[in-house]
């Protein structure tokens, strides 16, 4: 039997069954999956509305007393396959789904059901790969050409398209006093990913098979559907006791047929067959890819894993921002600024190994806000998974899930204010010892991605450009104020 930590032991002449590891009472996992088909409904209503994320973990995790418990992932029987997890609640037990050797984690990016793979040309993407597969390491490999011809467009391109947002925000807030300001966030980020990974604009009308100004709903009605029966229904709570069966029924229950956005796909692939021959060139000589393959691939990295994280990233970095005080606004600023006086005013990669602060306050969010929050594998093997107080006995082909945001906030690893933003708990020698807690990327903020892990590929992309949108916004504005999720108030620098 394998185990995380270590293995059973029982006192001497003990014949009987082992009672600890590593010191720790092996406990029997509690919780359980309830009647078939009924167990699975029961959690899921629960999940999404009588008890809603995160109570439904928190309420488990207090009922038994456990970090580690057995529950039926979302979404489950009866239109989808079944779906008993263990689910793993703190840091140290989490350690065993960033384990390639002791966790397989073919197929289940999105949990227990896996969508249509017409959504993706026929193709399993990256995410869906284990490791054990060469298409993975072929693929990935493949990515990380991308990404790494993309680092010359970063900053300029980045600072373009923010500097357009923050002028339409400032034209917004002129006429209507607020505005929501997530959409234009959204949209410049997804042009913004696009022109970096493909060098071309895809709302520029003279772009061949560009998506012009529709870009995002495009893209986005090609995407939520797969991903709505794991997704929260955005209902205003007075409406709940009427919309939520018909939303339950629509989103969660049946998976959404992928011919209803076939002609919006076609229109993403034609844009992307058009646009990324360099790309796919690569693809087919240096890795000995085929090219329809390589061009899924690029499709769903670029607009899923990509945007798709950083279109829920952006909103959240901007919101904590504006929860901070004044005073801290205004030192973060005196930061930016000091950083990137001697460029003339301008971000360069090196700017940000002055900007303790900076980098402090976006893993703060990315701790807080993990934007993809469970993550699953299945055990290779027998094993014992070791939470900070039990052991428990795992079976092989079981599969373990997890939670980040209730991870991220482990009282046994932040011991102060876990539950709290704060933008400054990485700072200094002590706050440098956290770093690699922060685990939103499939791994630690410490680690590097490789061909042979699972950690994001683009998690050093993402840590870039969320330090580069809290850099930008504090050279140009000295305080910023949300209410909710609208804009109120870009303060200009006093000075
Ligand atoms: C994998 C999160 C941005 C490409 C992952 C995984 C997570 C993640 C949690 C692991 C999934 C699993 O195996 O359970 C995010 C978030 C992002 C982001 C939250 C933004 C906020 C990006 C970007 C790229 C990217 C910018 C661009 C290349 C990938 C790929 C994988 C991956 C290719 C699969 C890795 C593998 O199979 O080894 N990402 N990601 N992601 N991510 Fe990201």
């Amino acid at each position: 039997m394998g185990s995380t930590q270590g293995q059973p032991s029982k006192a001497e002449g003990d014949a009987g069954p082992s009672t600890t590891v590593n010191g720790l009472p092996i406990r029997e996992i509690p919780g359980g999956y309830g009647i078939p088909v009924l167990g699975a409904v029961g959690d899921r209503l629960a999940y999404f509305w009588t008890e809603g994320i995160p109570n439904f973990y928190e309420n488990r995790r207090k009922k038994f007393n456990s970090t580690v418990f057995r529950m039926n992932m979302i979404p489950g029987p009866p239109g989808f396959p079944k779906n008993p997890v263990v689910m793993l609640l703190d840091q140290k037990s989490h350690k065993v789904l960033l384990d390639n050797d002791k966790v397989e984690k073919r197929d289940c990016i999105t949990g227990t059901f896996v969508p249509d793979l017409q959504y993706f040309g026929g193709y399993r993407p990256t995410v869906y790969l284990d490791t054990s597969e060469e298409k993975h390491t072929l693929l990935k490999g493949f990515l990380f050409e991308v990404l790494k011809a993309s680092r010359p467009r970063i900053f300029p391109e980045f600072r373009k398209s923010v500097s357009e947002v923050f002028d339409a925000w400032e034209a917004g807030l002129k006429k209507e006093g607020k505005i929501k300001f997530k959409d234009e966030l959204a949209i410049a980020a997804l042009r913004f990913n696009i022109k970096a990974f493909l060098n071309v604009d895809p709302a520029d009308p003279t772009v061949e098979a560009n998506l012009g100004k529709g870009v995002k709903s495009t893209v986005m009605t090609w995407l939520a559907p797969m991903f709505l029966p794991i997704a929260p229904a955005p209902i205003p709570r007075l409406l709940k006791p009427v919309l939520a069966p018909v939303a339950e029924l629509v989103m969660h229950t049946f998976p959404v047929p992928f011919l209803l956005v076939k002609p919006k796909y076609d229109q993403v692939v034609k844009f992307f067959r058009a646009n990324s021959k360099e790309q796919l060139d690569l693809a087919e000589t240096q890795f000995g890819l085929n090219r329809d393959e390589a061009l899924q691939n690029l499709m769903f990295t670029t607009c899923f894993n990509s945007w798709g994280g950083i279109q829920i990233l952006f909103p959240n970095i901007i919101k904590r921002l504006a929860s901070t005080s004044p005073e801290f606004q205004r030192e973060l600023r005196e930061e930016v600024r000091k950083a990137t006086g001697e460029s003339g005013g301008l971000i360069t990669p090196a700017s940000f190994s002055s900007m303790p602060l900076l980098q402090s306050a976006v893993y703060e969010v990315l701790r807080m806000d993990p934007p993809v929050p469970s993550q699953f594998g299945r055990a290779r093997e027998d094993l014992i998974v070791e939470s900070h107080d039990a052991a428990f006995r795992v079976k092989k082909g079981e599969m373990l899930a997890c939670y980040l945001p209730v991870i991220g906030r482990d009282p046994k690893i932040f011991t102060s204010d876990p539950q709290d933003y704060n933008p400054k708990r990485f700072v200094g020698e002590e706050g440098q010892k956290l770093v690699q807690y922060v685990l939103w990327s499939n791994g630690p903020q410490t680690g590097s991605p490789t061909t042979t892990n699972k950690q994001c590929a683009g998690k050093d992309f993402l840590t870039t450009v969320a330090q580069l949108l809290v850099a930008e916004v504090y050279l140009r504005y000295e305080r910023i104020q949300v209410d909710g999720d609208n804009l109120v108030a870009l303060s200009p620098p006093s000075v």
